[in-house]
């Protein structure tokens, strides 16, 4: 039997891990791909059966090469899921090179990469992949720029990919999933906050006025789009604000 795998990066905590249990809910078997050993064991626990743990750092070339040898050859890999990212607030007389090059390699150059060594394999089973993106691309506040620029490129990398992807018969999306309720949210939010940055004001707003949602509604929303939209309407960006309806439409809910 030909299993279905999903590549996901990311996968030990927030919307990476809701996600890899949801898909494996759905009969996708799930590489669950980060630096940490405990969480990704942690979301295993939720389905040792589909979930498939690989501690890789995606940052380097070992760790790219380890997760594109990872899946049996035999199988179908149908989703990849770019998902793991980094960015610490600074202002910018305070940024560091190191920590501005290491967002660009987990953020940038890991997608492209991992995407390059995945294309024929998704080619030949018509898989689909996917990008999570920000909102904060459209909008620069004081003291995001190494979240925002190396997003802004990651963006741009899935502009590249919607005239590069479907002629080879692969799906590319790029998700705008609004605030959700995740570690590294707050992890960012206690940064900004001792450096009073302003932004910190909308994680705020977001948490009191209900519009940031858990990761497992931001799951399902994913795995809407992944698993159900029609091949001719998949290849687009997604955004919760706009097509919520839609997708839990496609998804019976
Ligand atoms: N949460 C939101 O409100 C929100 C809004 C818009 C967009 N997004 C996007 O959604 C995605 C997930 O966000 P999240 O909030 O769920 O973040 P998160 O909780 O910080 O998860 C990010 C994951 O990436 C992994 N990771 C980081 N560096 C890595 C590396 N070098 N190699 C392998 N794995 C690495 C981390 O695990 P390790 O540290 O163990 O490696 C972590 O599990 C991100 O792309 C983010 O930009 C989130």
């Amino acid at each position: 039997m030909v299993n279905r795998w999903a590549v996901i990066t990311g996968a030990g905590t927030g919307i990476g891990a809701a996600l890899s249990i949801e898909l494996a809910r759905h009969g996708v078997h799930i590489l669950a791909i980060g630096r940490r050993l405990i969480p990704l064991e942690n979301t295993k626990e939720q389905n040792p059966s589909y979930i498939h743990v690989l501690q890789a750092d995606v940052a380097t070339k070992e760790g790219i090469e380890s997760i594109v040898n990872a899946i049996p050859e035999e199988d179908d890999v149908s989703y990849l899921v770019q998902n793991a990212a980094v960015g610490d607030p600074a202002k910018l007389g305070d940024i560091q090179q190191d920590a501005f090059e290491l967002a660009l390699r987990v953020n940038v150059t890991a997608p492209l990469m991992l995407t390059q060594g995945f294309l024929s394999r998704l080619s030949k089973s018509h898989g689909r992949i996917c990008h999570l993106g920000t909102s904060v691309v459209y909008q620069s506040q004081v003291g995001t720029a190494t979240y925002g620029i190396t997003k802004m490129a990651f963006h741009k990398l899935y502009e590249q990919l919607l005239v590069e992807c479907p002629p080879q018969n692969v799906g590319i999306c790029n998700i705008l999933p609004g605030m959700v309720d995740t570690e590294g949210v707050w992890d960012h939010y206690e940064k900004a906050k001792k450096l009073n940055l302003e932004h910190t004001k909308y994680f705020d707003i977001g948490k009191q006025n209900g519009d940031m949602i858990s990761p497992a509604q931001c799951a399902k929303f994913i795995r809407g789009i992944l698993m159900e939209a029609p091949n001719d309407e998949y290849s687009k960006q997604w955004s919760r604000k706009s097509h919520w309806d839609e997708v839990m439409k496609l998804i019976g809910e």
